[in-house]
């Protein structure tokens, strides 16, 4: 609570009780066949500073760890995104309370009835599947639906599932749906288990179950990533015993009960880098807070490396300046980029790069190990002039000094991330571009229209007739 005490939570509409709605972000009737897009008149400078919201992905785990609380938790700093309200939607399909006001959320799941989730809403995101490790630790049962989320790979689910049965769950797959409960009406019991990848989501899920097995629980080879830190610290503050989160190694003393509490969600780094390559692909300088430098430092290093100017104004702001007179003749040069686990280069900033690398000079290679098959923003950024060529998980990206210069068309966000990245090519772009299947982008980014006209973007939100014909 301490060190983010100081965030001004800015006001938010009321959302819900126990039915969520998408209330501000699908104002479209169904039946009308109309898309939301956006449109984006560039090229853009931007100035002025933005604030941060609360980060999705730990917001997610955060959540369904309250699933193993007695009694209510209070969490603050929430984005009000879609993922998020889907996933509170999931929670009150099992029977738990949940109110969401000006970016705070409060659950209780005291009342959960049901272990069987609304596959419907699980179908739509990946952090849903989450909720699998708490239900069958404290509940003893669970039934979910294979995970939905971004189209950007295989995304298997086999190291949660292996990892649960080595807490004693016995888990089989059943008409597409994965079925868990406890063996022999006893509760989960600690053991031992080696991640064969350290997956954030495996590491999240097992987490949460050993929490309340019985026993000491060793997982090996977890994921370093700051939202596993997060995680540990409301667990540890809701009654856990978790030693070593930001190590690759767990140590977790199983309890028999947790209690809910309180926690302020850290800032997202994947916001906030979006933001510093935003300054960085128009060349501007912007401010940003709240934000963990040490969560973004890959970031900080590669723009660097290009020629920005990163510095940190006070403990948790940042100002990235691109502008043209710190390199006088030249300009922003190109780097390569390998995408890996923290503290590598974060995989959810990789189409973000890619669209900053088509406006530096010199050609740099992209690769991408954390997904199999995170490559499809480069066809919508080639719609818009860029010169990129794919091979498998790897692109080479040609900057400006082959004659690459963005422009604006229609392009079609495929992905969250990428579609964040058609987003920042189109501030760069001349002319108009219109970006379709904004429900991607609306998915992990909490009122980007507005904050970034507030930073002096022509960027706007509006309907139109479907398109179904560009898909
Ligand atoms: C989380 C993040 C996502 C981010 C990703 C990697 C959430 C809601 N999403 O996703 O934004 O891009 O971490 O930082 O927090 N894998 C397996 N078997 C498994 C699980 C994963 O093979 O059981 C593989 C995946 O196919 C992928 C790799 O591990 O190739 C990384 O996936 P993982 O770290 O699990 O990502 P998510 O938790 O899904």
């Amino acid at each position: 609570m301490a060190l983010f005490s100081n965030i001004i939570i800015s006001p938010k509409p009321f959302v819900l009780s126990c039915s969520y709605q998408n209330t501000h972000l699908s104002k479209t009737p169904q039946n009308t066949k109309q898309d939301a897009i956006f449109k984006i008149k560039g090229p853009a400078t931007l100035s002025g500073h933005i604030t941060i919201s609360g980060s999705k992905n730990s917001s997610l785990a955060l959540i369904a760890a309250t699933l193993c609380c007695s009694g209510s938790s209070l969490l603050h700093n929430v984005p009000n995104i879609s993922d998020i309200q889907a996933m509170a939607s999931i929670l009150c399909s099992l029977g738990a309370k949940v109110e969401s006001f000006d970016g705070k959320m409060m659950v209780n799941s005291d009342g959960v009835g049901k272990i069987e989730v609304d596959l419907e809403e699980m179908r739509k995101i990946r952090g849903g599947f989450f909720v699998i490790g708490p239900l069958v630790a404290r509940f003893g049962e669970a039934v979910v639906a294979l995970p939905g989320g971004c189209n950007i790979g295989k995304r298997p689910v086999d190291l949660h599932l292996r990892g649960l049965r080595a807490l004693g769950a016995v888990v089989e797959l059943r008409d597409g749906k994965v079925c868990a409960h406890t063996a022999n009406g006893k509760g989960l019991v600690g053991g031992r288990f080696r991640l064969d990848y350290p997956s954030v989501g495996a590491t999240e899920t097992l987490m949460m179950a050993a929490s309340m097995a019985d026993g000491i629980t060793l997982l090996s080879n977890v994921a370093k990533e700051p939202e596993v830190v997060d995680l540990a610290r409301f667990l540890n503050d809701s009654g856990a015993s978790i030693e070593g989160a930001g190590s690759d190694t767990l140590v977790i003393r199983g309890k028999s009960q947790l209690y809910g509490s309180e926690c302020v969600i850290r800032p997202d780094r994947i916001e906030a880098g979006t933001f510093m390559i935003a300054a960085a692909i128009t060349r501007s300088c912007i401010s940003m807070s709240p934000v963990i430098p040490s969560r973004v430092s890959c970031l900080i290093d590669k723009l660097s490396e290009a020629g920005c100017k990163i510095s940190q104004v006070d403990q948790h702001t940042l100002r990235v300046s691109a502008v043209p007179e710190l390199y006088p003749g030249d300009d922003l040069k190109s780097f390569g980029i390998k995408t890996s686990p923290f503290p590598g280069f974060p995989t959810d900033l990789q189409p973000q790069i890619m669209a900053l690398l088509t406006t530096c000079t010199g050609s740099s290679l992209v690769e991408e190990s954390v997904f199999d098959n995170r490559m499809s923003h480069a066809r919508e950024l080639q719609k818009l002039g860029a010169r990129i060529q794919v091979n498998g998980n790897s692109a080479i990206v040609f900057g400006k000094d082959k004659g690459s210069s963005l422009c604006g068309s229609r392009v079609i966000a495929r992905d969250l991330r990428g579609g964040a990245s058609l987003i920042l090519a189109g501030l760069a772009a001349k002319g108009t571009t219109e970006i379709h299947k904004i429900e991607h982008i609306e998915r992990g980014y909490e009122n980007i229209v507005t904050k970034l006209q507030n930073l002096g973007a022509d960027i706007e939100r509006s309907t139109l007739p479907s398109l179904s014909s560009l898909v």
